[in-house]
């Protein structure tokens, strides 16, 4: 039985097989006297060429390949394409000739391929793009032109292209773009221009590209972003100016830009955000202004962005925050201050933000959280992740942060006193308080990594490890090679080489005393997951009894029903 349907199953592949044989065709390390010798062409209607050794190709090469509609050469180290090396192709879609040698784009054909619509030329050696050199492809919607040589795209290069939607031309050496690059080309949709050394993008560059959804500009030398004023970026929806040289933002820079929905200004010298910086942007929902140098936030700056949901602002400068910067950005969901100056933060800063659930404080100055007491009622906090690690608290009232989902308080400046009476009481697991620290350990060769919390005695520094036991067992029985075995081992005296701990004046004391408590801890966990198990088995038991019972309930019920109808 499993036999025959295995031999079925092989000879459905086997014809498949054969079925897609007769359409497609890959060839891989094949040269031009294999490829002159093959037989039922005109039936095909793919073939890759990989790897193959092709440096040319010859007029009508493919003359007898009526059908075909999708056409590779790529890695074929393709240095030469004759004038009329695709002719024949009159059904041709797709064209790639990615990865090979090629210095200019040409018409291959002497007939337009009215059909053609993707070229990937990507990975070549084009060096300049002429004026007309696709109109061989009045059709193309998709052209890829990457990882190139390509200096300079000559006024009017991709005129003709009434329906290219896709062009990419990132990772190429475009210094300018000037105001006739892209002209002609109605329906572009999506542009990448992506690490080039672009310094200077022309006014009305973009005048004639009124469908432009997507502008990638990132890894660039962009320090003026006057072109954004062109009407023609009016749809306009992500703008990625990532990475570039923008020092500032002039009034008004985006007010044309009015579907703009994400934008990314990240990595740039970003000095100072103005009341006036954003206005037109009404309909944005993600901005990122990450890891520049501002000090400086206007209090009405965010005021336009209505429809804001996520903001990062982290590794900047800033250190402090007007009070109303969040008043009418009430979508917000998720706000990254990472890495700046923060001393405090306004008690009302929050008040508006009904959707919040992540916030990132996290490598600031903050000495207190009180503004987490002024949170907008209708907040839903137990969706809310805080970040408030790396910051300068000293003391926090634990039972209002109890109701978030998570909030993250290592390595703070905890007050010894505070810590101990809190800790005492086992905050909620909502709450980190702990961090890794890794030592050495006397019987692995590996760095362990035990989970401590730091805190501070005044202005003394001092560092308190609290050790959880158990893992350290564990990890202790896991690599161990000795003959040890694991109850051997005092619990008092774990086997740890303490200088490893970074710590001044270490209070041994302290440490002991939070051995013991971590050591208590671990024993009650163990009890009490003890308990738990025995309740478990009770209740299967009980469960498996009932089952019986209902089982032999049933079959008394047949056995009558049975007696019943005979
Ligand atoms: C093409 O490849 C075949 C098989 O690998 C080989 O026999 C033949 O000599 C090659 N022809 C050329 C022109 O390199
Ligand atoms: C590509 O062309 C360059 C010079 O034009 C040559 O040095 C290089 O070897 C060629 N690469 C391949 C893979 O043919
Ligand atoms: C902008 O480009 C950078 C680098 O390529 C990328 O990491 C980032 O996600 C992009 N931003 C957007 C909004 O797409
Ligand atoms: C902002 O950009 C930085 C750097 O590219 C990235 O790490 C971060 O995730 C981005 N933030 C958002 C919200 O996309
Ligand atoms: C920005 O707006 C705030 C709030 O309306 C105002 O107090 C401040 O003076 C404005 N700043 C500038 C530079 O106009
Ligand atoms: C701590 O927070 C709780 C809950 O928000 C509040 O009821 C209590 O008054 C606060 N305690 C102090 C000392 O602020
Ligand atoms: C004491 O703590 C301060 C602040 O955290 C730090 O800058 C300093 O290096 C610490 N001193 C020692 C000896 O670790």
């Amino acid at each position: 039985m499993g036999q025959r349907r295995l031999f079925l199953r092989l000879l459905v592949a086997l014809l498949c097989c054969v079925a897609s044989r007769s359409h497609s065709l890959q060839l891989t390390n094949c040269n031009v006297s294999e490829l002159s010798t093959l037989n039922n062409v005109e039936s095909l209607t793919s073939l890759s060429l990989l790897h193959c050794n092709l440096p040319q190709v010859r007029a009508n090469l493919f003359q007898g390949y009526a059908q075909l509609l999708r056409l590779e050469l790529s890695h074929c180290s393709l240095t030469d394409l004759a004038k009329s090396a695709l002719n024949g192709l009159q059904r041709l879609r797709r064209l790639s000739l990615a990865h090979n040698n090629i210095s200019e784009i040409k018409s291959w054909s002497e007939e337009t391929l009215a059909g053609l619509s993707a070229l990937d030329a990507s990975h070549n050696r084009i060096v300049q793009l002429a004026a007309l050199s696709f109109a061989a492809y009045p059709q193309l919607q998709e052209l890829n032109l990457g990882h190139n040589l390509i200096t300079k795209l000559e006024p009017d290069a991709f005129h003709g292209l009434q329906h290219l939607k896709q062009l990419q031309l990132q990772e190429n050496r475009l210094q300018q773009i000037d105001g006739k690059c892209f002209h002609g080309l109605p329906r572009l949709h999506s542009l990448a221009l992506q690490h080039n050394q672009i310094n200077h993008v022309a006014v009305a560059a973009f005048e004639s590209n009124t469908h432009l959804r997507s502008l990638r500009l990132e890894f660039n030398q962009v320090s003026n972003m006057q072109f954004l004023q062109d009407p023609g970026l009016s749809r306009l929806v992500l703008l990625n100016l990532s990475r570039n040289a923008l020092s500032n933002l002039a009034p008004l820079t985006f007010s044309q830009n009015v579907e703009l929905q994400y934008l990314d200004l990240s990595f740039n010298q970003l000095r100072q955000l103005d009341n006036d910086s954003f206005i037109g942007l009404d309909l944005l929902e993600h901005i990122n202004v990450s890891h520049n140098n501002v000090d400086e936030i206007h209090g009405d700056c965010l005021e336009p962005l209505s429809t804001l949901q996520q903001l990062d602002l982290g590794y900047n400068q800033l250190s402090s925050l007007p009070d109303q910067l969040f008043q009418t950005t009430t979508q917000l969901r998720s706000i990254d201050l990472t890495h700046n100056k923060l001393e405090k933060l306004p008690l009302h800063l929050l008040s508006q933000l009904i959707h919040l659930n992540r916030l990132n404080l996290a490598e600031n100055r903050l000495d207190n959280a009180a503004w987490l007491q002024h949170l907008a009622a209708a907040l839903n906090r137990l969706a809310l992740r805080i970040d408030l690690s790396s910051n300068h608290i000293r003391s926090l009232n634990l039972s209002s942060l109890a109701l978030f989902e998570h909030v993250y308080l290592a390595d703070n400046r905890w007050d010894c006193m505070w810590l101990t009476r809190n800790m005492l009481r086992t905050p909620p697991a909502t709450l980190s308080f702990d961090r890794s620290w890794p030592m050495l350990s006397a019987w692995s060769e590996d760095l362990m990594n035990v989970r401590g919390i730091d805190c501070f005695d005044g202005e003394q520094n001092r560092s308190i490890v609290l050790l959880d036991v158990g893992i350290a067992r564990q990890q202790q029985s896991k690599s161990c090679n000795c003959e040890v075995n694991g109850d051997d081992i005092s619990p008092l005296t774990p086997p740890l080489t303490w200088p490893k701990i970074r710590t001044d004046r270490f209070d041994s004391r302290s440490v002991i005393i939070w051995m013991l408590v971590a050591i208590a801890l671990a024993f009650s966990g163990l009890r009490w997951g003890q308990r738990f198990m025995d309740r478990k088995e009770v209740t299967k038991k009980l469960q498996k009894a009932n089952d019986e019972q209902a089982n032999k309930v049933d079959e008394e019920a047949q056995r009558l029903r049975n007696g019943r109808e005979r």
